[in-house]
């Protein structure tokens, strides 16, 4: 093979790595559910998208996608000016929600 030929195949290898790794955390239709549960129920205060300046409600794109217990505790239980939503959410749709969150929307740290 020529080094070039090689470098190409040592790049599809890599990116074929990492697509691997992205999914491998969530499942896609996971994180698209979660992102439709978080635009129901979390962008008024958190924004589309999560896009948000971080200066009335957490900029959870730059939440520890290592965390999830903290995710849970602070989505159930309430944090601050956010109010709880333990009657207001099943354990299944708080999944889906960590799902999107925890995968930066889908884009993996
Ligand atoms: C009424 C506005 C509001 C809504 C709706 C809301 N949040 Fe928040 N959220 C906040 C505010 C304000 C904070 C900052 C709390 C603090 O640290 O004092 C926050 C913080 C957080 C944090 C970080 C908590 C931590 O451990 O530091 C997470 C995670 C979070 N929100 C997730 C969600 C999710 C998921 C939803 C939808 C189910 C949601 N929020 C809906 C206002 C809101």
């Amino acid at each position: 093979m020529s080094p070039a030929r090689t470098a190409i195949a040592l790049a599809a290898g890599v990116l074929f790595a990492s697509a691997v790794a992205a999914q491998a955390r969530f499942p896609v239709d996971d994180i698209n559910k979660g992102r439709e549960q978080f635009h129901r129920t979390c962008s008024q205060c958190h924004g589309y998208n999560m896009v948000s300046s971080g200066t009335t409600a957490y900029d959870l794109r730059r939440f520890p996608v290592d965390d999830s217990g903290r995710f849970f505790n602070s989505v159930t239980n309430g944090k601050g000016g956010m109010p709880s939503f333990k009657d207001a959410l099943t354990p299944e749709q708080m999944k889906l929600l960590w799902a999107y969150v925890g995968s930066r929307g889908g884009k993996e740290p």
